[in-house]
């Protein structure tokens, strides 16, 4: 598997607090079944993440030097989780926060306040620099869970999603398990991801819970969205959906 959304650097942002558990992670990530892994940690664009890039590519090769000493056989590739802002649209540093230098984007949204009116024109921004947004975790926003138009609304604008496996597991809300849920069964799920922050709750030991996906997806669906897709991001090559607009009655 490749996971494309995990918080794994020591002590960058809320993920790995230190390389202790960076490695512990990493270990986690080997024994079940995941062979890459982007780094994404949380960029806000604030003045602290002046040196966002420098520090994130330093540790990345930290990390891979670490990993080579414990024989801990993952790879590391550089992301990073864009919280979307108007700032992040000034910011020189913007195009060096896709996933391994492509054209991929992997952007986050405020939970709080969000309007379709807003969220539609930072999809714009980004599609109009040719850039492509994956937007993580779409199951986890409540304006999203409230209102599944608006999630119909960004797929018909070329969004790819990224799910987090524990919301399809059930382990973070009935609400975003409903959706997460919908969005796989509709094919609306490009990728799976852990977005995993440590040794909690989010984790990288997903072969404990992921047998229940065969409920909403087939072999087929599960190992596009865990190793196909992701390595086309990592190619930087198209990645392509079929998909059914959802609705809360019915399929
Ligand atoms: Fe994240």
């Amino acid at each position: 598997m490749i996971d494309i959304h995990c918080h794994i650097l020591p002590g960058f942002d809320d993920g790995a607090r230190d390389m202790l558990t960076t490695l512990k992670m990493g270990k986690d990530a080997q024994e079940n079944n995941v062979t890459k892994i982007v780094a994404t940690p949380h960029y806000l664009c604030t003045p602290s993440d002046t040196n966002f890039v420098k520090e994130r590519d330093r540790l990345i090769n930290e990390v891979r030097k670490n990993f080579d000493e414990y024989s801990i056989n993952v790879e590391v590739f550089p992301g990073a989780e864009v919280h979307l802002n108007e700032d992040v649209f000034f910011d020189n540093q913007l195009e060096q926060l896709t996933i391994n230098s492509t054209r991929y984007l992997l952007c986050e949204l405020d939970f709080f306040s969000m309007s379709i009116k807003r969220i539609t024109r930072y999809f714009d921004e980004i599609v109009s620099r040719k850039l492509v947004p994956i937007l993580a975790h779409p199951e986890r926003y409540e304006f999203f869970q409230q209102d599944y138009s608006l999630v119909n609304y960004l797929a018909d604008m070329g969004t790819l999603f990224q799910i987090n496996m524990t919301s399809l597991a059930g382990i973070d809300s009935d609400e975003s398990k409903a959706l997460a849920t919908k969005m796989v069964r509709n094919g609306m799920a490009a990728f799976l991801a852990t977005d995993a922050h440590g040794l909690g709750a989010r984790n990288m030991r997903m072969l404990s819970y992921i047998q229940s996906f065969s409920n909403v997806m087939n072999d087929e669906m599960f190992y596009k969205a865990v190793e196909i897709n992701p390595q086309k991001v990592l190619n930087g090559e198209a990645v392509r959906t079929k998909f059914n607009h959802i609705s809360r009655h019915g399929f």
